[in-house]
């Protein structure tokens, strides 16, 4: 997918987010915004905030974990104790973090998409919850099952959301990796609703 920057609803530098990324990253980056966009649009959320944070969720993700450590530390998107333990969940908080200092984003619904993105939580909204989908359906990805939660997801998005915490937690506890209350939390009130 390309992208001109007269496409865009975020006056966002682009170039600036492909350095930091580097090329592979931003194409998955790109892949994610499309398909947030068109769940954002099904969804008839506002479609700027979705691209801004599609366009920063993996701001971080270049980073080591010392890096990942300064940034988030004393920050407000500070992890817990056990996302410190969950290496690859932290470029999450640390991209909140880049996305202010380097990109002046103070929305706190782009900040959280960003913050939450990798782990869910419960409380997170629906910009969030978009930006959480499109990272798991995204054309770059290619995962047993997905076709249909692509399908699910733009027939019923909680339906589909539901499948895609599912999907992760299961393959968690089949890699023996610990599982984050705010994963097992956000699948508990998703299986509430679909009651
Ligand atoms: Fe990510
Ligand atoms: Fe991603």
């Amino acid at each position: 997918m390309s992208l001109k920057k007269e496409k865009l609803n975020s006056d966002l530098n682009l170039e600036k987010i492909k350095k930091i990324l580097g090329r592979e990253r931003f194409q998955h980056t790109l892949s994610v915004l499309k398909a947030a966009l068109k769940i954002a649009e099904i969804q008839n959320l506002n479609l700027k905030k979705v691209e801004t944070a599609a366009l920063l969720h993996d701001i971080a993700k270049s980073k080591s974990y010392t890096e990942l450590i300064d940034i988030v530390k004393n920050s407000k998107w500070e992890p817990d104790q056990l996302e410190l333990e969950i290496a690859p969940v932290l470029h999450a908080p640390a991209g909140a973090v880049m996305a202010e200092d380097f990109f002046g984003i103070t929305d706190s619904k782009i900040l959280e998409a960003i913050r939450f993105h990798t782990l869910g939580h419960p409380q997170m909204g629906e910009i969030a919850q978009v930006i959480y989908a499109a990272d798991f359906i995204s054309e770059d990805r290619e995962i047993d099952g997905l076709d249909e939660i692509r399908i699910e997801i733009e027939r019923d998005f909680e339906s589909g959301l539901y499948s895609i915490t599912t999907h992760i937690l299961k393959y968690q506890l089949e890699q023996n990796n610990f599982i984050h209350p705010y994963s097992n939390d956000f699948r508990n009130k998703l299986l509430k609703r679909s009651d």
